[in-house]
């Protein structure tokens, strides 16, 4: 079938969504073409390319892309990953560094900054009509490409509102991330953490401001974190892992005190005042060094702000005071790929890029005791919404109770599903939009 506008439009409701938004194969074409092809994706970060000639492939949806820092002008360029020549995928999934990028078909060598080099010689060229110079046989570079502190995005519509605009001051946390460094510059540390992800991307997307889960989904971790700490020699000092894991067992009401804030375009945080994130103990050298780059009134203000997760909608989510972004990656429409990337704070002691790599194992990663409870429930809703009984899920949770500020943001409490219809907004409205994409800049 063929869905309408009016069709998509009766799919979303103030505070429901219709199941299919989840399930069906036609709204995951429509979306990759309609909301991830006109947002703002992020393609990585400016430091896994930090030499001439450093690229990395990744994908938007059916999309395959590749990153590179070109050689001549070091600037970092976005390029559809398809030859030219016969469409073959240019280059093999993965990152490294090259000189040129060799197709492997018939080896048409492309520059690292799109051109076509090279072709084979041959003599049968000739009133051919082919002529190498023609820029139809340079390799497509996304329609728009922006950097914002080290973090790249592209765009794939040409007609798309930029960067900045689009972001507005969600842009906020990616400050605080990188003001963290006292050499306010970040620096992916490691590679990438893949984790297959058997859901809907947006379950993923949803779970992240869901501040009323942790204590029913992670239940049997938190225990287990207590039964620990229970366990210590009394004085012990407290462990990382404690400090870490703890929080997730908070109550209810803390987490309806850490709130929502969301922005135009579906962009969100959680953990305006307070988040799990506030209590970490601090690393004095690291307290002297921000003092020292930043002084003593910015480093509070830096420290004072610890939000729990900010999404850019609709691929990219950072936890600025742990120093960790996952990124959302979709297969299809119940798969999806979750990239984790933890990040050296620049100037800081080691001790700050250790407590970022034990969060990631302990929360993030496919042998997490946290991570692993998330995934089974996002898999349990892929199960359940293929069910015929009930077509609706509900975002109700505190609607009526949202406040609207003058500056474009909207806040409400953590136990409201805001975020989720802050979200639906927008993507209703890019679903309905049935303008073709400008690929072409
Ligand atoms: S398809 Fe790439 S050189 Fe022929
Ligand atoms: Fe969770």
């Amino acid at each position: 079938m063929s869905y309408t506008v009016d069709d998509i439009e009766k799919m979303v409701e103030p505070a429901r969504v219709h199941r299919k938004v989840y399930t069906d194969e036609e709204i995951f074409a429509l979306e990759m073409q309609r909301v991830w092809g006109r947002t703002w994706i992020f393609a990585g970060h400016a430091s896994e390319v930090a030499k001439p000639g450093d690229y990395k492939t990744f994908n938007i949806g059916q999309q395959a892309m590749i990153m590179v820092r070109d050689r001549d002008s070091n600037s970092i360029g976005v390029f559809y990953n398809r030859c030219s020549h016969k469409g073959a995928k240019l280059v093999g999934d993965g990152s490294g560094c090259a000189k040129a990028f060799r197709c492997p078909y018939h080896a048409w060598t492309f520059k690292t900054d799109g051109t076509l080099l090279a072709t084979p010689p041959t003599k049968t060229k000739a009133s051919t009509g082919f002529e190498p110079g023609d820029p139809a046989y340079n390799l497509v570079a996304a329609a728009q490409v922006d950097n914002y502190r080290g973090f790249v995005f592209v765009n794939l519509d040409a007609n798309a509102p930029a960067m900045q605009p689009f972001f507005g001051d969600s842009l906020s946390s990616i400050d605080n991330m990188v003001d963290r460094s006292p050499e306010s510059e970040l620096e992916i540390a490691g590679g990438v953490l893949r984790y297959r992800h058997d859901c809907n991307w947006k379950s993923f997307v949803e779970n992240l401001n869901d501040n009323m889960h942790p204590m029913a989904t992670h239940q049997a971790a938190i225990e287990a974190c207590q039964g620990y700490a229970n366990d210590l020699p009394e004085g012990s000092p407290v462990p990382e892992t404690v400090s870490i894991l703890g929080p997730f067992g908070s109550s209810y009401d803390f987490f309806d005190e850490m709130s929502h804030v969301v922005f135009p375009n579906g962009h969100s945080y959680s953990g305006n005042s307070v988040s799990i994130h506030s209590a970490y103990p601090p690393v004095p050298d690291y307290v002297a060094a921000m003092e020292s780059a930043h002084g003593e009134d910015k480093t509070r203000d830096i420290f004072s702000c610890a939000r729990h997760n900010t999404l850019y909608y609709p691929s990219l989510t950072i936890k600025g005071a742990i120093q960790s972004i996952r990124v959302i990656r979709p297969i299809s429409v119940n798969c999806t790929d979750i990239e984790t990337y933890t990040f050296r704070l620049k100037g800081a002691p080691d001790e700050m890029l250790q407590r970022t790599l034990l969060y990631s194992r302990l929360i993030n990663s496919p042998s997490s005791i946290v991570g692993s409870d998330d995934l089974e429930v996002y898999q349990r809703v892929q199960a359940g919404l293929q069910g015929m009984g009930n077509d609706w899920v509900s975002l109700e949770r505190q609607q009526g109770n949202d406040v609207e500020h003058e500056d474009g943001s909207t806040t409400g409490m953590g136990s409201s599903e805001l975020p989720f219809r802050n979200q639906y907004k927008y993507w209703l409205q890019w679903m309905t939009d049935t303008q073709p994409l400008k690929i072409k800049a």
